[in-house]
């Protein structure tokens, strides 16, 4: 059974109870206090005639009496002490003889069973100044009563229908206004539970439900960011193997060229060997960040000398550069320390080279490093096809391309200079991009000289 449906089934059955009992209760006492009433002005009735009756006991107060009965809803009986009848205004029959029994003294409500005796009754004993004796007895008709008992039971009967007419309405809107953010609670999770963790909750109220909202709104959005992260992870883990494999497929095949000298086959199985090793020390951090649960690269850092670090990246790149016939050019002004990681801080230098590639036919590209006011200078230039001026702050973001269908003939996918500035971030370096459409490209970074030589 649905939760809204047991609320409203409780909700609805407990105000039930509750307003059955005060109607019943409500209802008792009404009737009483009516019959209550009548009883009490019969009884006052009996006693006035009873007083005039002790001052003058005659022919005539009798006559009186009975006349002014007989145009009332009440009938009375007078007889003497030994229950015969006097006067009455009421023909006497076996009903009215077996109410009029001869009783005590007392004034006395004789007959109140208005639901099952014809007359609820009651009784004034007399004793006049000129010795006479008896009872007045007054008389009602239970039927009136009755009557009146069932008008008041059909007015409760109405009133019954109206409240529980409200009660249901109530008791819908109510629980209708209760389950609805419980409801919609309900959908979130599943959707969550079924990975789609975009789900909105309003904000509802500031009380435990609100609060629950929340709570789940919250965790669907922390979902969202980790399973965001963990993509746009495994995109730069794609990209970052790419680079490498990339070398060791381009060397391999530059290697298999028959006439090759013993030298150069040398040089090239040496970068196809060092390149595996990069493949597997990223493959070996891979797995460690699996082992921690985490979503980047740590930057593990040592003082490098930046000049013999580019010079080693410079002749891994050359070949594969003059095989696209361009011509790759490097100059140290001044050798540099710095702080970085060899390991992420190549990956750097290969993506603004590969972008040179890429997006060059021919010309110089141009790796120089120069050292000014203890900041080291690295700068990449290409004579490619430039970057539009209004393009260059987006090219840092993660998947922007300048043109989608040339990086798609190329391969790119937009990855690359968002890795750069993310790890040049990371050594807390500054980015810079100049570029002039059909001139060429250059690329910067500035790193702080580290002090500790
Ligand atoms: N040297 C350059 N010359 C011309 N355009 C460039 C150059 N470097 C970057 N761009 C433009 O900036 C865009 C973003 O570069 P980025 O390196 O981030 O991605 P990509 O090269 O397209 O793909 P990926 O590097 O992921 O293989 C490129 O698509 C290209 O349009
Ligand atoms: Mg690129």
């Amino acid at each position: 059974m649905k939760f809204s449906t047991k609320l409203g089934l409780w909700f609805f059955f407990c105000i039930l109870i509750i307003e059955t009992g005060s109607m019943l209760f409500l209802h008792q006492n009404v009737v009483h206090s009516l019959v209550d009433n009548e009883m009490k002005s019969l009884l006052a009735r009996g006693d006035s005639h009873r007083d005039v009756l002790e001052e003058t006991f005659t022919d005539n107060t009798l006559q009186h009496i009975v006349l002014m009965e007989s145009k009332t809803d009440t009938e009375v009986v007078v007889t003497d002490t030994s229950g015969r009848v006097i006067n009455s205004s009421i023909a006497i029959n076996n009903e009215i003889k077996s109410i009029i029994a001869p009783i005590s003294n007392n004034n006395q409500i004789i007959e109140t069973d208005w639901e099952s005796q014809p007359y609820i009754a009651t009784a004034s004993p007399f004793s006049s100044n000129s010795g006479e004796s008896g009872t007045v007895f007054m008389l009602k008709s239970t039927s009136q009563m009755k009557g009146l008992i069932t008008d008041l039971n059909h007015h409760f009967g109405i009133a019954v229908i109206i409240i529980l007419f409200f009660l249901v309405i109530t008791n819908l809107v109510l629980v209708k206004l209760l389950t609805k953010p419980l409801v919609s609670m309900k959908e979130a999770t599943k959707k969550i539970n079924e990975g789609d963790f975009t789900v909105t909750l309003p904000v509802i109220s500031k009380d435990e439900i609100g609060e629950l909202a929340n709570s789940i709104q919250t965790l669907a959005s922390n979902l969202n960011y980790l399973q965001q992260e963990r993509k746009e992870f495994l995109a730069s883990i794609s990209h970052e193997l790419r680079t490498p494999l990339t070398y060791i497929r381009g060397y391999a095949d530059i290697g298999q060229k028959p006439h090759l000298l013993d030298t150069q086959r040398m040089e090239y199985l040496k970068i196809i060997h060092e390149e595996s090793i990069r493949v597997s020390t990223l493959l070996e951090d891979l797995f460690e960040l699996a082992k921690m649960d985490q979503n980047s690269f740590s930057i593990v850092k040592e003082k490098i000398k930046l000049g013999e670090f580019l010079q080693l990246i410079f002749e891994k790149a050359r070949p594969v550069f003059s095989n696209s016939g361009i011509d790759l050019q490097f100059y140290i002004k001044k050798e540099c320390y710095v702080n970085i990681d060899p390991l992420r801080f190549e990956q750097v230098v290969q993506n603004i080279l590969d972008n040179a590639l890429k997006y060059s036919d021919g010309g110089t590209t141009t790796i120089k490093l120069s050292k000014q006011d203890n900041t080291c200078e690295l700068t990449i230039s290409d004579e490619g096809k430039g970057i539009p001026e209004d393009q260059i702050p987006y090219i840092f973001d993660r998947l922007f391309r300048v043109e989608k269908s040339r990086s798609r003939l190329t391969g790119g996918v937009g990855l690359g200079l968002s890795i750069v500035k993310e790890i040049v971030d990371a050594h807390e370096g500054e980015l810079k991009v100049s570029s002039k459409i059909g001139v060429g490209t250059t690329v910067s970074i500035l790193l702080k000289e580290t002090q500790n030589k």
